[in-house]
């Protein structure tokens, strides 16, 4: 049985299809539009599933949509009246909530722009679901536990904004629903646009920004704007905030007065930016850690599954599993809205029809491939020259230890905001100067982001304070102090690092470029950010991956076992 799951309308359209339970492809739509985020219909993401399984949408059985546009109408539209005309913003958001609305409602007719389709053949049922459901049966139903506590974090479903609940078997229970507008994503959006960031895609930046902060100044300040309330709830005093209306900016005139002047785009980045920053994210901390806590009392469970957009926060999900007394953690690696399209299929199967589970999400290779044919055909038609090598990690290994920047592509592209070694650049992390020659010369970012290391997963309590795997590079854990100067460009100024870790049964061809290196240099580290230029999707084609060689300051390119070196000449000056 085919089960087609998608997410659209919003931002970060997806889709992944699921043969007999099992998922076997997802992958975002942005990937193939090239358009960062895309929300519109995932048209490229579908097809590509359905050609992995060689299927049409004629063959598919149920199509799951990962939101109910239906649900909650009432409260939205009461919303709008209360506040009119201040909510006239709200109708015009072409970006987020509520203008997808009338799109998701009629999902169902856009599944006939797909090729092939065949309204005497096409025979799905198709489902909506409750949109925190599916982000709590993206990570529950799919994590490695029989039963666990969720907790899911977005800036807005249907009306929920924030759930917490238990998975036991094949059943989700509700125990708490926070509601719009109190909500932690559009907390930390509208810290992420006063910060001068673009809304719903550079969220991560803050959370980077917030480890050059020093003092709790502002932090005191946020504690007044997100106030933690008894039985795992929150509240949020609504006069620091406009985006409950639309209205731009999200913040109000009494938010300026407390934080001072906003940061305007491209304008340079203060102390006192990195402050706010740091009191904005320690209280988003606070107040997962207080839910947590909660769920923990009240269920007794060891094991804890996050998902939404608000459990990317890898600072905050390294605290999680530190601080509180769950034993173990499962963030799903897409825990953004691309992979409640993955839930929403898993509501169906296991939800709907009552199916046991049987499948544990354990990688994040879901995406298209290329094979050695196609890709040495591409690069002759390209007319470039390369060479053939018999081990590429051998190669890439030796490279790196000889201080070149690489591009690294091979295998099924990654669903989810990561490169976990399959559409990664690689550097040497020894190197202190790295980190800025790769933010400079290849990413064209800003400096005060950092760079994260993979490291083979049993050496990792020799270079950070805890050794839980962390193979999504979702939890942030600290550098020992011995080892910040053996690995400084991927240190962070508080001392941190965000964590990947290798095992070889995941990904044998990464593992081994890494213990090759270790080989080489004695460290089994490398720097690992992703495949792109700023406001760039992730590459998905050999045709991207060249084109962000040959613009960027990239060195080499390891495409496949195909090596692309560029001459003295091209090479970016050292
Ligand atoms: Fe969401």
């Amino acid at each position: 049985m085919i089960i087609l799951g998608i997410t659209a309308f919003q931002h970060d359209s997806a889709a992944c299809v699921l043969v007999d339970g099992k998922l076997v492809a997802a992958a975002e739509e942005e990937r193939f539009t090239r358009k960062k985020h895309d929300g519109g219909f995932p048209y490229g993401a579908i097809s590509y599933c359905l050609d992995e399984i060689g299927a049409s949408i004629n063959d598919v059985a149920w199509v799951a949509f990962c939101i109910n546009p239906w649900l909650n109408l009432h409260r939205k539209l009461f919303h709008l009246a209360r506040y009119f005309p201040r909510t006239l913003a709200f109708c015009r958001d072409q970006a987020d909530y509520s203008s997808g609305i009338p799109s998701m409602m009629v999902a169902k007719q856009y599944l006939r722009k797909l090729p092939g389709y065949d309204p005497k053949q096409a025979r799905f049922k198709f489902q909506f679901v409750e949109h925190h459901i599916a982000h709590a049966y993206s990570c529950f139903t799919i994590s490695p536990f029989d039963e666990a506590a969720i907790l899911t974090a977005d800036g807005i479903g249907e009306w929920t904004t924030t759930l917490l609940a238990q998975g036991r078997g094949n059943t989700i229970s509700k125990f708490k629903e926070i509601y719009f507008p109190f909500s932690l994503g559009a907390f930390y959006t509208t810290l992420t646009t006063y910060l001068g960031f673009k809304r719903n895609s550079d969220e991560y930046k803050v959370m980077g920004l917030s480890s050059y902060g020093k003092t709790d100044e502002y932090y005191n300040e946020f504690k007044r704007v997100l106030r933690l309330v008894p039985d795992g709830e929150y509240e949020m005093d609504m006069s620091f905030f406009n985006y409950q209306f639309g209205k731009i900016p999200y913040y109000s005139d009494k938010f300026l007065l407390t934080f001072g002047e906003d940061r305007k785009p491209g304008q340079e980045v203060s102390d006192r930016h990195a402050e706010v920053a740091r009191g904005g994210q320690r209280r988003l901390e606070d107040a997962l850690l207080h839910m947590a806590n909660y769920l923990h009392k009240i269920t007794g469970s060891k094991n804890l599954c996050l998902n939404g957009g608000v459990a990317l926060n890898c600072v905050a999900n390294g605290r999680l599993i530190k601080e509180t007394q769950f034993e173990d953690i499962y963030v799903q690696p897409a825990a953004y809205d691309a992979g409640a399209a993955v839930g929403a299929a898993f509501f169906v199967h296991n939800g709907i029809l009552g199916n046991p589970r049987d499948f544990v999400m354990d990688n994040t290779f879901w995406g298209p491939e290329y094979s050695h044919e196609q890709i040495e055909a591409f690069l002759k038609l390209a007319k470039v020259p390369f060479r053939e090598v018999k081990d590429p990690s051998a190669e890439a290994a030796k490279l790196l230890a000889n201080g070149h920047v690489i591009g690294w592509f091979q295998g099924r592209m990654e669903f989810g905001p990561r490169a976990l070694g399959k559409r990664s650049i690689l550097a040497d992390p020894r190197d202190p100067q790295m980190k800025d020659v790769v933010n400079e010369q290849v990413k064209h970012r800003e400096s005060f982001r950092p760079f994260a290391p993979s490291i083979l997963a049993e050496k990792v309590s020799e270079y950070f304070d805890f050794s839980y795997p962390s193979p999504f590079m979702l939890l942030v854990y600290n550098v020992l102090p011995e080892k910040r100067k053996v690995i400084p460009s991927v240190t962070h100024v508080d001392g941190t690092g965000r964590v990947h870790t290798v095992v070889k049964s995941m990904d044998p061809l990464y593992y081994n470029l890494i213990a090759e290196f270790e080989r080489l240099t004695g460290v089994p580290v490398v720097l690992n950010t992703s495949f792109n230029v700023k406001e760039e999707p992730i590459v998905c084609t050999p045709k991207d991956a060249l084109r962000c060689f040959y613009t960027t300051g990239l060195d080499d390119l390891v495409i496949d076992n195909f090596v692309l070196s560029k001459t003295p000449a091209q090479r970016r000056p050292r």
